[in-house]
């Protein structure tokens, strides 16, 4: 066993240097950690693709896109032509909410990282959900909540265009129940900046009701900001982990390279 240990008192786990990342019986204990803990961090593990495409394979399959496994975080539209969408990654979020199977985990290293800023910050709403008081647990128990990518989008350009909005449109929305009942048992709660209304609820409350569990669930005990070297891997179980980049220079080549792996449960 390899030896780890905590990030901070309630979300992730640190995995001593040197360890060797392509080795079956680590990465078991890296998912597990990952089950508990949320958030997995190895400092200098300088993964090139080919082997944080072969560690991610052992997580489950891969998310592709535009036929490659490996997402390149940047906004330079010349590394990465969907760069304007990535200025949403600025809010906190959990990837992949408007699918019906949202992403189970991601993994990114850091090739280049920003002079300032560029961070990462992620947010624990199985803690959060957990040490919320008893009757808002209760209240929050069977809601259920619109997610798109609209709303996403509405935090970057509160007033769209009539192009910008039948673009949005054409990505789809999807409705989840607020509290995520995982089979082992645990619960998260499925919020952040895709969330667009709470269903039968009056539009401010509704409104209201998510920027204040938003709030509860970002609060300091709950969180952990990454600030990344050059070689680290970071992963994290995205079904209760919300997440943003800090700000940083849209012309600084912060690059991170993101590994996608396709869920196994079903948010329905
Ligand atoms: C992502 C993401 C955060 C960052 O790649 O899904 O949210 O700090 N990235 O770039
Ligand atoms: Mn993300």
């Amino acid at each position: 066993m390899i030896e780890t240990r905590a990030l901070t008192p309630s979300m992730g786990v640190v995995v001593a240097d040197g360890a060797d990342l392509l080795d079956e019986a680590l990465i078991s204990q890296c998912v597990e950690a990952l089950k508990w803990r949320g958030v997995l961090l190895v400092r200098g593990a300088h993964l090139d693709d080919e082997r944080q495409l072969a560690f991610s394979r052992v997580l489950g399959e891969i998310v592709t896109f535009r036929g490659s496994g490996i997402f390149e975080v940047s906004l330079d539209p010349s590394v990465n032509p969907a760069a304007e969408y990535l200025k949403g990654t600025f809010h906190w979020h959990l990837d992949g909410m408007t699918d019906d199977t949202p992403i189970k985990a991601t993994v990114l290293t850091a090739r280049h990282v920003a002079m300032l800023g560029g961070g990462t910050e992620f947010a624990s709403t199985y803690a959060a959900y957990e040490n919320l008081p008893e009757t808002d647990r209760e209240f929050c128990e069977n809601l259920r909540v619109v997610h798109s990518f609209e709303a996403a989008q509405r935090l970057l350009y509160p007033e769209p265009t009539e192009k910008q909005l039948a673009a949005w449109r054409t990505q789809g929305s999807h409705e989840a129940p607020l509290v995520w009942k995982r089979r082992d048992g645990r619960r998260s709660l499925v919020i952040g900046a895709t969330a667009d209304h709470i269903v039968g609820i009056e539009p401010a409350d509704s409104r209201a009701l998510l920027d204040r569990l938003l709030t509860w669930s970002t609060q300091d005990r709950f969180r952990y900001t990454h600030d990344w070297q050059i070689g680290d891997l970071v992963m994290w179980d995205n079904t209760g982990i919300l997440h943003r980049a800090l700000p940083y220079d849209p012309s600084s080549e912060r690059n991170l390279h993101r590994t996608t792996i396709v869920g196994d449960e079903v948010l329905v």
